[in-house]
């Protein structure tokens, strides 16, 4: 036998002794289109499937894609004589024929086809023997920035083909924190958060990474793996804020005009912009470039900063990083004309004033940039009309402003007024401001009186305040309007009080003289009033006020009968609670000015409390008085004349009353809700709070609590908590269901301490989640339910009784024919 033969009798053995090859079916059958699955790297000869052929058919033909690895036998056995390799051909496909004894085809060609399955039969391998890349500082965290790639020639649909990445190795790998991370399905490289925040290229400019790739999904112990060195460089992030952007304001360039920009660390960030504070106008655009434009001409007097946020994004509208602050300043030009403080600026030079005495400042204004010369200004006099007595007259300094005289002094007779136009400039504007100059008068005339006594005046006590008493005149012949020719008018004799007042009118320079405060016949009845006229401006040297200046008249006050006066208008006194009736608590005093005799009396005394004593003014206690009614009582006083006119005037008594103890103890409410649970489980407590109507001590209150009867003492407890709250206490816990009324006695800590003994109510109840469960039965005054079934029946026989009798009479009484009555006066007392 040949090898070959050898092998085939060897296989068919095999296949007959395992498989039970002679029957038809998984192993053999006739001709029709097949499909076999077979593991690729398995030993040759491998026996695939036993074709039957039927007369006429003598034998097989194998076409397709053989590969010299399969043959047929001319009985109809299919096998393959090399190793399959998934790698060099997944799928065969072949066709069998079967053949008479002379060749012919007499069934088929049929298709018979041949899948390789695969094994884990190749390594995975890196496409590069090394791989560089480069990363941006603070590039976001898990987007990858390269990429490692690995094949595998198995079968990507099976676990042989499907490779993890992994990163081995970090060099360097501070504190053990790792910077980068790796898509182990992808092998891309990203960033971790940390290494997002903390790769610093000044730092550390490039990281070594080992990355790994296992087949079989990483999970068997037979997988494959390959590795490869990465290098990373960083680079620095270029996401920064540009230094801040000056602007001339006003450019006339074409808009829009560049000014900075900004960059994302990737291409294909959308940029935009977005104001820091709400404008009205926000002249700056972005473009996808990250170029920043002014689009329209700035304006410094408008607003002279602007701040504002570049931001990047990416396709999603996430943020990339921070947006970035961009701060632009508006430089000043001078677009400003310099201005006039108003249109004309008045100014008044005296006639005597000296040479080189300042008259005034002209000061113009310009909007442009304080502290450059765009604000500079310069004045300079252009004209000066009248030219009397000569041209010049004026100076003005060029940087202040400030005018001066520079010739001789003015004199009203050659011109009482000058107009000047001062030029003020700055770099490239002129203004022209007015400048007018009054030549005024000096004071070298006094006040003159019309007359220098006024007379006699009467006027009576009472003459209201305000009224006008006298009117005066004094002239004076200096410039009128001026502060030489305005008069003043002072009373200096005569009003020591201050009762007058004296006004002037501008325009006549008349004087009223006037009330200022009442007149008082008691205190001066007669008043020599001296009055003297001056001007506010100063006199020249060499001119003095003189008797001409000043006038007098003198002033009677007749007296007026006038109500007694009160030494004050509210009087206080303080008094216990408890004085004793009759007690003086106060006393007032009234005088009458015209020296009559005062009787005193009392309004608005509504409780009766005080008396007073109508000569003396002295207040007298005439009832109890009581701190809880009425803490501080106000009562009037009245003061009459005795006879004259009985006039009369009244104040106010204001009695403040001190507490004494005079009140007991009470609780602070009525305890309706206090309860125990029924029946009472363990011992329990209640808290109570007590006061008192008294004013409470500084201390505060301080009662003392206890049982207010000695009886109760084996079932109750009371226990003081603080001043004013005490614990009540069950001793045990057999008590019945129904309320007790505890009486608790309650004292204060008064100097005399008064004692209140109060009911405190504790309901003992059936308890439904805590709460008092009180059927309608169980309320008070009606009888529980035992007691009310005995009413029941009882009243039950009642009636049976009633009815027994009543049957038993009408028996008795057929016939009878007072039956009703008697029936009627029977059951009456019983229903009762
Ligand atoms: C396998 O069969 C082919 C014919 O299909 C033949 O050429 C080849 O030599 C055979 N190989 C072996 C190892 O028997
Ligand atoms: C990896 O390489 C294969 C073959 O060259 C290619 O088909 C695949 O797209 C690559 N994967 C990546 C993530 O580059
Ligand atoms: C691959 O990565 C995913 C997601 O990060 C993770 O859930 C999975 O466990 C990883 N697989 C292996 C084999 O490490
Ligand atoms: C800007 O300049 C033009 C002339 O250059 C001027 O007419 C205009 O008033 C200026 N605008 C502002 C706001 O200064
Ligand atoms: C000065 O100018 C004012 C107007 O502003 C005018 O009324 C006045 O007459 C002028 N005085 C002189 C002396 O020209
Ligand atoms: C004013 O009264 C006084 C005294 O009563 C008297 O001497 C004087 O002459 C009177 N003056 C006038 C102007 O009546
Ligand atoms: C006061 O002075 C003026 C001139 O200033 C004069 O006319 C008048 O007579 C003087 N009066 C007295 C009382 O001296
Ligand atoms: C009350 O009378 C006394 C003397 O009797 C006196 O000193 C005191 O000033 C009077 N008080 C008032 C308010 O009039
Ligand atoms: C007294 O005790 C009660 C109950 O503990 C408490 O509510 C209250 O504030 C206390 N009072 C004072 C003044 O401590």
């Amino acid at each position: 036998m040949t090898k070959q033969a050898q092998l085939h009798c060897f296989c068919l053995l095999t296949l007959y002794l395992t498989t039970g090859y002679g029957q038809e079916g998984k192993f053999s059958g006739p001709l029709k289109p097949m499909t076999f699955s077979i593991f690729e790297g398995q030993e040759p000869s491998q026996l695939i499937f036993q074709f039957k052929a039927n007369p006429p058919a003598v034998t097989f033909k194998l076409m397709g894609e053989t590969d010299g690895i399969f043959q047929i036998q001319p009985d109809g056995l299919l096998y393959h004589n090399k190793t399959l390799d998934r790698e060099t051909r997944a799928v065969h496909r072949l066709q069998v024929s079967a053949l008479d004894a002379q060749g012919n085809t007499v069934e088929g060609p049929v298709p018979v086809t041949i899948e390789v399955k695969d094994i884990n039969d190749n390594r995975p391998v890196f496409l590069q023997q090394h791989y560089e890349g480069s990363v941006r500082q603070n590039s976001r965290p898990g987007r990858p920035f390269m990429y490692v790639n690995a094949t595998d020639l198995d079968d990507p649909a099976t676990l042989n083909g499907q490779l993890i990445y992994q990163i081995l190795m970090q060099l360097p790998k501070v504190n053990d924190v790792m910077y980068f991370q790796i898509n182990n399905q992808t092998g891309g490289i990203s960033l971790t958060p940390q290494g997002s925040q903390e790769l610093d290229p000044l730092k550390n400019p490039s990281y070594r990474l080992v990355v790994s790739v296992e087949d079989m999904g990483g999970l068997n112990e037979h997988s494959f793996s390959d590795s490869a060195p990465v290098v990373i460089t960083v680079k620095e992030n270029i996401w920064k804020a540009p230094e801040p952007v000056e602007i001339e304001e006003n450019l006339t360039q074409p808009y829009p005009i560049k000014i900075t920009q900004v960059q994302w660390n990737d291409p294909g960030a959308l940029y935009s912009l977005v104001g820091k504070e709400n404008t009205p106008r926000f002249p700056f655009s972005i473009d996808q470039e990250g170029d920043i434009y002014v689009t329209q001409p700035l304006d410094r007097e408008e607003k002279d900063e602007y701040v504002f946020y570049a931001v990047a994004r990416d396709e999603q509208g996430k943020l990339l990083s921070k947006p970035l602050e961009i701060q632009v300043k508006v430089k000043d030009i001078n677009d400003n004309p310099p201005t006039c403080p108003s249109p004309v600026t008045v100014l008044e030079v005296q006639e005597n004033e000296q040479i080189g005495s300042s008259i005034g400042t002209l000061i113009a204004h310009d909007m442009d940039e304080e502290n450059t010369v765009n604000s500079v200004l310069e004045y300079r006099i252009v004209d000066q009309t009248p030219k009397v007595p000569r041209d010049g007259l004026f100076l003005v300094h060029t940087y202040h402003g400030t005018i001066q005289l520079v010739v001789q002094s003015l004199h009203k007779r050659d011109a009482p007024q000058y107009n000047l136009t001062v030029e003020v400039s700055n770099e490239d504007f002129k203004t022209l401001c007015f400048v007018q100059i009054n030549v005024i008068d000096i004071n070298d005339q006094i006040p003159i009186f019309e007359k220098s006594d006024y007379g006699n005046l009467t006027f009576p006590e009472d003459t209201a305040v305000g009224s006008v008493i006298l009117t005066i005149q004094a002239t004076d012949a200096d410039e009128p309007h001026t502060g030489s020719s305005k008069i003043l008018y002072r009373i200096t004799q005569g009003d020591s009080e201050g009762r007058l007042e004296i006004e002037t009118d501008p325009q006549t320079n008349t004087g009223y003289v006037k009330l200022k405060k009442p007149l008082d016949f008691e205190t001066v009845a007669i008043h020599n009033i001296v009055v003297q006229a001056e001007n506010p401006e100063p006199l020249v040297p060499g001119v003095q006020y003189n008797a001409s200046s000043s006038a007098t008249f003198r002033l009677t006050v007749t007296d007026v009968n006038e109500a007694p006066q009160f030494s004050q208008q509210v009087f206080e006194a303080t008094v216990s609670e408890a004085v004793a009736k009759g007690t003086k608590v106060g006393n007032v005093t009234a005088t009458d000015p015209e020296g009559l005799d005062v009787s005193y009396s009392l309004r608005g005394d509504k409780r009766g409390w005080l008396r007073i004593n109508p000569v003396t003014g002295e207040i007298f206690s005439a009832a109890p008085l009581d701190r809880e009614a009425e803490s501080l009582y106000r009562v009037q006083v009245v003061a009459t004349e005795v006879g004259g006119s009985s006039l009369s005037s009244t104040a106010q008594f204001h009695l403040t009353l001190t507490d004494v103890n005079d009140n007991a103890p009470r609780l602070v409410k009525e305890y309706t809700g206090l309860f125990f649970c029924y029946p009472l489980k363990a011992p329990g407590s209640l808290i109570f709070e007590a006061t008192d109507d008294d004013q409470p001590t500084f201390r505060g209150q301080h009662f003392t609590f206890s049982l207010g009867s000695e009886s109760l003492q084996k079932d109750w407890e009371v226990s003081k908590i603080n001043g004013t709250h005490a614990h009540l206490s069950t001793k045990h816990t057999s008590f019945e269901e129904r309320v007790y009324n505890i009486p608790i006695r309650i004292s204060d800590s008064g100097r005399q301490p008064m004692e209140g003994t109060v009911s405190l109510p504790v309901t003992f109840c059936k308890c439904v989640e805590n709460r008092c469960f009180q059927p309608a039965a169980h309320m008070p005054g009606i009888p529980p339910v035992g007691m009310a079934v005995g009413i029941l029946l009882a009243t039950l026989l009642v009636i049976g009784i009633i009815l027994a009798v009543v049957f038993f009479r009408m028996k008795r009484d057929k016939g009878q024919h007072n039956a009703e009555s008697a029936q009627a006066s029977e059951v009456k007392p019983l229903r009762n």
